[in-house]
């Protein structure tokens, strides 16, 4: 039997509630394959805020460097919203990627053929659609320094530093290359080559690092042009690569198209060991959703699939992670929708139920 520690922060909103969920899961999984997950539990976002006076205490940091993956839920809130508030929930997300390296964030895009008319999309345009974004995660405007407001004669002024180095483009090519060969080996790299400095070296450096990919197939884009792309022919991409900024902004674009952010996963991966695995942070892409909270609405199934992802990509147990994703399929084949997806047809369910059904098919 084999041993995992799992650090779970379920923060804020809704978080606490699709992290339950997720845990049900891989209860089943634990059962079916014979594995032992040790979780500890740690406060983090605005309710740490309530209690200790800081999104992210040290000991949590402490707490996720000895785990082999944290799977987390969400932060933030009207109650901590002041833009001028010298602490915020977010500290907690942006803090743990930074502190513990997580330099490359997966963000899968798929959409199940059961869903393709929840999207504000034509079924004709989506049709095939199966992406991987690789947003850069622990640089550009989110940390560059100098980083800071100000006043003087001429009023308010504010400033933040988009700034790389061409390590820190290599190493998330070579997951964005190394993720394609695994894929239709094609890669997309997103830059704004036509007016930043920073996007002209990103753009020689994904071309240098490409050519030791040749059988992937590189070509580059303007982010600019990649919005449009995205909502006029998805399908096309394959994995798209690109600064922690724009990713970002396009993430939240590209899951759009799978009709609800409520199904999208995503993993933050920093360095690899040998066999492929090495810590991460998992994490839902919806945020804490506070008008929903409390109320059993929110779906549990991007938390849950990111705990499949967590599985594969931290824990290496790929049969695992593969029956997760076949039991989500096989509930949204169902018919079983939360509030977010509901459609014409749909079997209405609650938060926990939802949770339940994947649960249930999991444990075969
Ligand atoms: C995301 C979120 C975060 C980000 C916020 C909560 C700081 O929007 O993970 O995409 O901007 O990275
Ligand atoms: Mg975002």
């Amino acid at each position: 039997m084999s041993t995992f520690r799992i650090l779970l922060t379920p923060g804020d909103g809704i978080g606490p509630e699709v992290i339950e969920e997720a845990v049900k899961v891989l209860a089943a999984v634990q059962k079916r394959f014979g594995h032992e997950f040790q979780y500890q539990e740690e406060t983090i976002g605005g309710a740490a805020i309530d209690r200790y006076g800081l999104a992210l205490r040290p000991e949590t940091v402490a707490a996720a460097r000895q785990s082999h993956a944290v799977l987390f839920g969400a932060v933030g809130g009207p109650k901590w919203d002041d833009p001028r508030a010298a602490v915020r929930p977010e500290d907690a997300i942006l803090g743990m990627r930074k502190q513990l390296g997580l330099f490359a964030n997966l963000r899968p895009v798929r959409v199940h053929p059961a869903m393709i008319d929840q999207s504000t999309l034509k079924r004709e345009t989506l049709e095939g659609t199966d992406m991987v974004v690789i947003r850069e995660l622990t640089g550009g405007l989110y940390f560059g320094k100098p980083k800071r407001r100000w006043e003087n004669a001429a009023g308010r002024q504010a400033v933040d530093t988009l700034r790389y180095s061409e390590r820190e483009v290599e190493r998330v090519m070579h997951v964005a290359f190394q993720l394609a060969r695994g894929r239709r080996n094609r890669v997309t790299s997103v830059d704004k080559a036509n007016v930043l400095r920073t996007g002209q070296m990103w753009r020689e450096v994904a071309t240098e690092i490409g050519a030791q990919y040749p059988d992937v197939e590189l070509e580059h884009i303007l982010v600019d042009a990649c919005a449009m792309y995205l909502v006029r022919k998805p399908a096309s991409f394959d994995v798209i690569v690109t600064e922690n900024m724009f990713g970002d902004i396009l993430t939240d674009e590209a899951a759009m198209l799978a009709g609800s952010m409520g199904m999208m996963p995503s993993a933050s991966l920093g360095r690899r060991r040998k066999d492929g695995t090495g810590i991460g942070l998992y994490e839902p892409i919806h945020g804490s959703a506070p008008d929903i909270a409390g109320q059993r609405k929110a779906n549990p199934l991007a938390t849950i699939l990111s705990a499949a992802m967590m599985l594969r990509l931290s824990l290496g147990l790929e049969a695992e992670a593969a029956a997760i994703e076949a039991a989500v399929d096989a509930t949204i084949l169902d018919g079983y929708r939360t509030p977010d997806i509901e459609g014409p047809g749909a079997r209405l369910v609650d938060t926990a139920k939802m949770g339940a059904l994947v649960t249930e098919r999991v444990a075969g």
